[in-house]
C-alpha cells in the first residue's frame, strides 16, 4: 500500500511497526540493516530555476551532505527527498506546499528561499503541524506573529541581517543615504531594519527605491542616484540579481564616488561573477567564507568535494538544516510519531555551524553573530563583528 493513501495515525503505526520489525536495524548504521527501515520523507521546497536557482541548489546539496556525512540517515532511517521547484514564486507557494504536506504527507518540510513563499508555507504548516525548517527565507513574521512550535529557522530574520548596519554607516560618516531593493517582503524588511537603527542615530534615507521582483533593469535608478549625490547607497539584492546590480553600479561610474553597502547577500556566492565590480563593498551577514574555525574549513572542503562548487551562506544554512533534523531524529531514534520530543530536542539544540556556534531563540530563530565584511581581492573578508549574538526581537511571537 502506498504510504500516502493511508491516514496519518495509521501511517505512524505502520512506520513504528516497520521500525520494530526491522529490530536492531534502527540503531545499527550498517547499509544492510538500514535498507530494512522505513524511509523518512523530507519535503524540499526550493527554487531550482530563476534568479534564486543557485541558492536553492546550494541549500539542497549541503543539507544532503550533512545527512550523508552521518551515514545517510535521520535517526537511523534512510531519507527520501521529495523536491519541488518553488520557482521563488509566491503565487504558486500554497499549491506547492500542499503538494508536499497534504499530497506527499512528508514527515518534515524544508525551504524556501523567498520570503513571500515562506509566508504562504508558514500559514499552511501552522495548521497542519508539519515540522518545518526554514533554510533561507528571512520573512520576519515567520518567527514573529506567525511563529509556531513546529516552525524552526536555521537562516536569519531579514531584520537580523541589516539592523547592525545603521550605526556602522554613520560611524563612517554616511548621513544621507539612498536605499534600493526589490519590492517584496525581504527587501522591505531589510531596508526597514536598516532604517530603524540608521534614523534612530541621526541618519536620513533621502530616497527609498523599489524595483519589482525579479526585475534587473537598474539603469534609470542608477542615473537618479547619481543626481541625488547621497553619501552612500544601502541595498539588498541576491543571486543573479545581485550579480547584475553590482556590475551595473560599477559600470554606471558610481562605485568610486558613492560607496555601496548592503546585507551580505549582495556579495555572497556571487563574487566570481561580479569580479572587480564588487571590490570594496561592505556588508553585514551571519557568515563569511573565510571565517577561521575548524568546522568551516572542514565543511568548505567537503562541499567542494561533493559538488565541485564553493560553499556560501546558503550552503551553510542547508548544512545546518540537515544537522538540526538529525539532532531531532536522533533524540527519538527515528520515531517520527514522537513529534513533541523531536521539537523539544530541536529547540534546545546548539549547532556547531561553519558560521560559529549558535542556539535558537524562544521564537526558534538563530541567535547569532553578525559579521562586518568587506570585499578584498575577490573575498568577503571579515573586518569585525557588527553585532554579537543578535536575536530577532520576535515581536508578536507568543511561544514561551
Ligand atoms: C528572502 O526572500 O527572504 C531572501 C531571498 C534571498 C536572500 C535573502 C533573503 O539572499
Amino acid at each position: 500500500m502506498p504510504i500516502k493513501s493511508i491516514s496519518a495515525a495509521t501511517r505512524r503505526r505502520f512506520l513504528k511497526g516497520a521500525a520494530a520489525a526491522a529490530g536492531a536495524a534502527v540503531f545499527i548504521p550498517a547499509p544492510f540493516a538500514i535498507g530494512q527501515a522505513a524511509k523518512v520523507k523530507l519535503g524540499v521546497l526550493l527554487p531550482y530555476s530563476g534568479t534564486y536557482a543557485a541558492l536553492g541548489h546550494n541549500i539542497t546539496d549541503a543539507m544532503i551532505l550533512a545527512i550523508n556525512e552521518a551515514g545517510g540517515t535521520l535517526g537511523g532511517r534512510p531519507v527520501e527527498y521529495v523536491k519541488v521547484d518553488s520557482e521563488a514564486d509566491p503565487s504558486k507557494a500554497a499549491a506547492n506546499t500542499n503538494k508536499l504536506v497534504v499530497g506527499e504527507k512528508v514527515d518534515f518540510l524544508t525551504g524556501p528561499v523567498h520570503s513571500g513563499v515562506a509566508m504562504a508555507m508558514a500559514k499552511i504548516v501552522r495548521e497542519e503541524g508539519t515540522i518545518t525548517v526554514v533554510s533561507n527565507a528571512g520573512a520576519d513574521a515567520v518567527t514573529r506573529e506567525m511563529c509556531a512550535a513546529n516552525i524552526f529557522r536555521t537562516s536569519f530574520s531579514n531584520w537580523q541581517t541589516c539592523f547592525p548596519m545603521g550605526p556602522e554607516m554613520l560611524k563612517r560618516g554616511h548621513k544621507r543615504v539612498v536605499s534600493i531593493t526589490w519590492n517584496y517582503a525581504a527587501g522591505q524588511e531589510m531596508i526597514g531594519a536598516f532604517r530603524e537603527s540608521f534614523a534612530a542615530n541621526g541618519g536620513t534615507i533621502v530616497k527609498e527605491m523599489l524595483v519589482p521582483f525579479p526585475n534587473v533593469e537598474f539603469q534609470a535608478l542608477l542615473t537618479e542616484i547619481a543626481s541625488l549625490k547621497p553619501d552612500a547607497v544601502f541595498s539588498f539584492f541576491a543571486g543573479g540579481g545581485a550579480v547584475k546590480f553590482v556590475k551595473d553600479y560599477a559600470a554606471a561610474g558610481l562605485k568610486t564616488s558613492i560607496p555601496l553597502f548592503g546585507s551580505g547577500f549582495l556579495t555572497d556566492g556571487t563574487l566570481p561573477a561580479q569580479g572587480a565590480a564588487a571590490e570594496g563593498i561592505v556588508t553585514t551577514l551571519h557568515y563569511a567564507d573565510s571565517l577561521d574555525n575548524p568546522v568551516n574549513k572542514k565543511f568548505r572542503e567537503a562541499f567542494k568535494k561533493a559538488t565541485n562548487r564553493d560553499a556560501d551562506v546558503y550552503a551553510v544554512q542547508g548544512y545546518d538544516t540537515g544537522k538540526l533534523l538529525m539532532h531531532g531524529m536522533t533524540a527519538v531514534k527515528g520515531d517520527t510519531g514522537a513529534k513533541k520530543e523531536i521539537m523539544a530536542a530541536m529547540r534546545g539544540a546548539t549547532l556547531d555551524s561553519p558560521r560559529g556556534k549558535f542556539t535558537f531563540s524562544k521564537a526558534q530563530n538563530p541567535v547569532q553573530d553578525i559579521y562586518l565584511r568587506e570585499v578584498k581581492n575577490g573575498d568577503n573578508v571579515v573586518i569585525g563583528v557588527a553585532h554579537k549574538a543578535l536575536a530577532d526581537p520576535a515581536r508578536g511571537c507568543t511561544l514561551a
